[in-house]
């Protein structure tokens, strides 16, 4: 069997309907060069342009999903977006946890639970994002920091729910700097996971790595046998280098 890598865009707070014309203009540009049997790709705009992306790109095999959405699902929430929204749109996907989410947001474990439990329940497929700060992976903190982070996120989670979910590693002090993590940085923590997963459930949750992903250094990163994919921000925002992340084997 092929195994499939995860090339997973994020576009956080960017793009605009002009921009996203000419994203995906280039993409149909590129489509024959893209191998989709071997990947999986993924890309995840803001909200207001989902409906807008999905049906652009509807004869295009990539999934398109929210980067967040909230634990209830209905009621008196101003500005929340609720699962069943996101399913009612069709979208393949949600991104829960991203350290923008958890720093600037304050989105706690306890709330992240809360959403991962939700969402699938729901049934739809997720990107879990777990990661450590500088200060702490400097005080040696890092693995203690994931699995808390892992363990306070499955809690009271059926872990049959758990086929549907995709983790991803981001060191925070990884993203948007310019600074990704070594290799043998990424080798020890995903290794590390992986294993930490089994204590939950015995079938292999994909794992992606995030932070300062590029077209440099993508072959390196997907070189490791314990990497399935990767969470791309920055770079994802220009097709020209997100298709070279996508085609990273030649
Ligand atoms: P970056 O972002 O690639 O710009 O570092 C990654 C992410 O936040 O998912």
């Amino acid at each position: 069997m092929i195994r499939k890598r995860i090339i997973a865009a994020n576009w956080k707070m960017n793009m605009d309907f002009k921009s996203i014309d000419t994203y995906v203009d280039k993409l149909r540009n590129y489509m024959n060069d893209i191998n989709f049997e071997n990947k999986d790709v993924f890309i995840s705009p803001p909200f207001v342009y989902l409906d807008y992306l999905k049906k652009k790109v509807k004869e295009i095999p990539v999934k398109i999903g929210a980067q967040n959405c909230f634990y209830e699902e209905k009621g008196a929430f101003t500005g929340e977006i609720s699962p069943l929204m996101l399913k009612d749109l069709g979208l393949d996907f949600v991104i829960i946890g991203h350290s923008e989410r958890r720093n600037i947001f304050n989105e706690t474990d306890e709330i992240l639970n809360k959403k991962l439990k939700k969402v699938l329940e729901n049934k739809i497929l997720t990107i879990f994002c777990i990661g450590e700060k500088l200060s702490e992976r400097e005080s040696d903190k890092t693995i203690e920091i994931l699995s808390k982070q892992i363990d306070n996120a499955f809690m009271n989670i059926n872990k049959d729910l758990l086929k549907n979910l995709i983790i991803a590693y981001e060191p925070v002090w990884a993203i948007g700097t310019g600074k990704n993590a070594t290799i043998d940085q990424i080798k020890e923590v995903h290794s590390f996971i992986r294993k930490y997963l089994k204590k939950f459930v015995e079938i292999n949750i994909p794992i992606l790595y995030g932070g300062s992903v590029k077209p440099e250094n993508i072959k390196d990163i997907m070189s490791l046998d314990v990497v399935d994919g990767v969470l791309v921000g920055g770079a994802s925002l220009d097709m020209d280098k997100f298709i070279q992340i996508i085609n990273f084997e030649e």
